[in-house]
């Protein structure tokens, strides 16, 4: 590929306004870390390799990714909605690269795997493979993810065991049953879940009597927040997403 078009499909923009990009001379090329001595080569080469290469491009430091995994630790007061109504857009938290990414598919950029509601916080993955954002949101795929809970009023062992026992929903026939669930305070709980039900840890909360006030997405299977700061989004690691892409996670 040529410089042009592998900017373009980093997202900075058509290769038109890339090749301009690098016209300007707004465009560092690196290698394995270390400036590309000629940016002139590059500019030219007919088949760039794309293994290994990063850029700066108008001050923004990139590495190529053929495809964007990435997570975001999604604060509260942000809806996972590209059309948000009252609250502003998780999507506004990510840079334009990530969101202008072109796409095969009809909707350009990222798109969340799942949604959080507008009040709930932490771990959200974002990806441009549709096909990956497909299996991890089916039901099928079982990936466990942990939810901290706040709840209004005292957690006892009643409700911890109608919780693992299985509740009916007003959407589902089938009770639905948490995969784990332990008491960690007076008015907290740590609850995961293998499906995505909407509003679920809220409904699941209010069938045993209780309500959630707060509520943060710990960990998608084995893959935890570490010290990523609420509003703040990483890349995956290799072994993070092969991981997901096998669907062998530890369970959380
Ligand atoms: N369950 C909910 O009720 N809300 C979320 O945001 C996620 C899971």
């Amino acid at each position: 590929m040529h410089l042009a078009d592998i900017l373009f499909t980093q997202g900075f923009g058509t290769r038109r306004v890339c090749a301009g990009l690098i016209e300007q001379g707004l465009v560092g090329v690196y290698r394995d870390g270390s400036v590309q001595a000629d940016v002139a080569y590059a500019q030219s080469a007919p088949d760039l390799q794309t293994e290994g290469l990063r850029f700066q491009v108008q001050g923004v430091d990139w590495a190529y990714h053929a495809r964007a995994y990435v997570l975001l630790n999604k604060p509260a007061g942000y809806e996972c909605s590209h059309k948000p109504g009252a609250w502003p857009s998780v999507y506004t938290l990510l840079p334009s690269a990530l969101r202008l990414r072109p796409n095969k598919n009809a909707i350009q950029g990222v798109q969340a795997v799942g949604r959080l509601d507008q009040d709930t916080t932490g771990a959200l993955l974002l990806s441009d493979d549709g096909q990956f954002i497909h299996r991890l949101s089916s039901p099928k795929h079982h990936v466990p993810k942990l939810y901290q809970v706040i709840c209004k009023h005292p957690v006892d062992a009643t409700q911890v065991a109608k919780l693992l026992d299985g509740v009916v929903l007003d959407d589902s026939p089938k009770p639905v049953r948490a995969a784990a669930c332990a008491q960690t305070g007076e008015l907290a709980l740590d609850l995961t879940l293998t499906e995505g039900k909407y509003h679920q840890v809220k409904r699941m909360l209010a069938a045993v009597g209780n309500r959630v006030e707060g509520l943060h997405r710990a960990r998608i299977g084995s893959l935890d927040l570490g010290g990523l700061p609420s509003g703040q989004w990483r890349w995956l690691s290799a072994p993070e997403l092969a991981m997901l892409h096998t669907g062998q996670v530890a369970q959380g």
